[in-house]
C-alpha cells in the first residue's frame, strides 16, 4: 500500500519532530545524498511554461528509489488569494515500480529549500557570519530565516519586500524567537548594507535586478533563490562576473538560474563537489560567492525519503489504496465488480516494499536522534515557539 502524507499529517510530523530538528534532519539527508551524486540518474526538470507561470515535474532515481515532484511557480497567484508555489511528490520502489509514498510538498519544498540554502551558506559564507539580508518576505522567507539562525548562527536579519504587509507578517511569525533580531528596511540597498549573507527570494516572472553591483561588498555570500526559471532572475549580470558561482546541476541551472544571463562557458562549480570536499568552498575572506539556487530533483528525493522515514518512526500517515493489490495480478477486471473488488482488496496483505525503504538506509547512516541543533536554544524561546520545536 502507498502511504499518504497530506498537509495535516506533515504539519503534525513537524510538530512531533520539532521544526529546528526537522530542518537539520533534512539538511543532513540532502547532504548525504549530494555526497553520492554520481549514483543518481539526473535530468533537468520537465517544464510547461505559460504567461503567468510554470508547472514542473522533477524526477530522479538512485537505482533503488525513484521520486518526482510536481511543482508550480505563479508569481501572480497571491493577488488572487493563492500561493505562488504549491507542490506534491511521490516516492517509489524502483524494483517493482510501486509507489511507496504520496506526499504534500508545498511545506516540504519551503523546508528543503531552506535546508539547501543552509548547506550552501555553510560551505560558502564567511566563517562567523552573523547578519543576513532577506529580500522577498513571502511564503518561503521564515524557513530561510530560521534555518540560518538555528544552524548557522545568524542572529540579525534585515528585511525588505515591495509589499510591506509581507514583512509585517514575517516579523509577527518570527516574534516568538527573540534571539533573532529583525530590522525592516525601506529599500533593498539599505537591507543589504553590511550583511554577511544576502538571500534573495522574490517572485516576479521577469528579468529583475533585485541586487545591483553597487550594493555588493567584498566577502558577501549571496543565496539567489528566487530566479529559477527562464526569463526570471534577481541578480545583475555584473555581480555574476565578479563572483565564484556555485550551482546545483549545471545543465538545469544554465537554462533556469541567474547564469542564464552569462555565456554558456562561464565558470561554475556544482555544489556536490564543494560538499564532498573535492573543491574548496570559499577561497578567501574577500571573495564574493553566489549560490545560484533553482531547486534540483535530488533535494526532493531526499526530502521524500526523510518524510517517509520519519512517518514510520512516529507512526503517522495513512495507507492509501492508490494502486491495486490483487490476488491474481492479471485480474484487473475484478475491480470493476464492486463486490469482488472490495473482497479482493480487503483480503490481501499490504504491499511490503516499504520494508526495504531507502529511509532505513538513511536511518542507519544518520543518527537523527542525535541531530545537532536540537532545540538547544529552547530556553531562550517563548512558549509559542517551543510548541513548534
Ligand atoms: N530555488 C529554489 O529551490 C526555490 C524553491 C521554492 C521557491 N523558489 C522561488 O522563490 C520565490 C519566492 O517564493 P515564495 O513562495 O516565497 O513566493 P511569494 O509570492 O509568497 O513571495 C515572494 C515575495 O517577493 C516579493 N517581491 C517581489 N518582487 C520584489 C522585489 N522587487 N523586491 C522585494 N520583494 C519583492 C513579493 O512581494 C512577495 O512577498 C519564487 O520566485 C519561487 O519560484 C525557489
Amino acid at each position: 500500500m502507498t502511504q499518504l502524507a497530506d498537509l495535516p499529517t506533515l504539519s503534525r510530523l513537524i510538530r512531533e519532530v520539532g521544526l529546528s530538528r526537522f530542518i537539520q534532519g533534512l539538511a543532513d539527508t540532502i547532504h548525504a545524498d549530494f555526497l553520492r551524486w554520481p549514483q543518481f540518474q539526473k535530468q533537468p526538470r520537465v517544464v510547461n511554461h505559460s504567461p503567468g507561470g510554470v508547472i514542473e515535474l522533477m524526477p530522479t532515481s538512485d537505482g533503488h528509489r525513484y521520486a518526482f515532484k510536481y511543482v508550480n511557480g505563479h508569481p501572480g497567484n497571491p493577488a488572487h488569494g493563492l500561493s505562488t508555489v504549491v507542490a506534491f511528490g511521490v516516492l517509489a520502489d524502483v524494483e517493482t515500480g510501486y509507489p511507496l509514498l504520496l506526499s504534500e510538498m508545498t511545506l516540504a519544498t519551503a523546508l528543503r529549500t531552506a535546508a539547501v540554502s543552509l548547506l550552501a551558506a555553510r560551505a560558502l559564507a564567511r566563517p562567523g557570519a552573523r547578519r543576513m539580508a532577506l529580500i522577498g518576505n513571502g511564503a518561503q522567507a521564515e524557513f530561510q530565516a530560521l534555518a540560518l539562525h538555528w544552524h548557522l548562527g545568524i542572529d540579525e536579519i534585515t528585511l525588505h519586500d515591495v509589499d510591506p504587509h509581507a514583512t509585517q507578517r514575517l516579523m509577527r511569525n518570527l516574534a516568538p524567537y527573540p534571539s533573532l533580531r529583525l530590522r525592516p528596511c525601506e529599500s533593498t540597498a539599505q537591507a543589504v548594507r553590511g550583511a554577511d549573507i544576502v538571500t534573495t527570494i522574490t517572485a516576479d516572472k521577469r528579468r529583475a535586478t533585485i541586487l545591483t553591483p553597487e550594493m555588493i561588498e567584498p566577502g558577501m555570500h549571496l543565496n539567489a533563490v528566487g530566479g529559477d526559471c527562464p526569463g526570471k532572475t534577481e541578480l545583475h549580470a555584473d555581480i555574476l562576473r565578479q563572483a565564484r558561482v556555485v550551482v546545483e546541476y549545471e545543465p538545469q541551472t544554465r537554462v533556469e538560474g541567474e547564469i542564464q544571463q552569462m555565456p554558456a562557458d562561464s565558470p561554475v562549480t556544482e555544489l556536490w563537489r564543494v560538499l564532498s570536499g573535492e573543491v574548496p568552498g570559499r577561497e578567501h575572506a574577500m571573495q564574493l560567492t553566489v549560490f545560484d539556487s533553482v531547486g534540483f530533483a535530488l533535494e526532493d528525493f531526499s526530502t521524500l525519503c526523510y518524510v517517509h522515514q520519519q512517518l514510520q518512526r512516529h507512526g503517522l500517515g495513512r495507507e492509501l489504496a492508490l494502486v491495486p493489490s490483487l490476488q491474481d495480478p492479471k485480474d484487473l477486471f475484478s475491480l470493476t465488480d464492486p463486490e469482488r473488488a472490495e473482497h479482493v482488496q480487503g483480503q490481501l496483505p499490504a504491499y511490503t516494499g516499504a520494508q526495504h525503504d531507502a529511509a532505513a538506509r538513511h536511518d542507519d547512516a544518520l543518527d537523527l536522534d542525535a541531530a545537532p541543533g536540537d532545540c538547544d536554544y529552547g530556553t531562550r524561546r517563548q512558549p509559542a515557539a517551543r510548541a513548534l520545536c
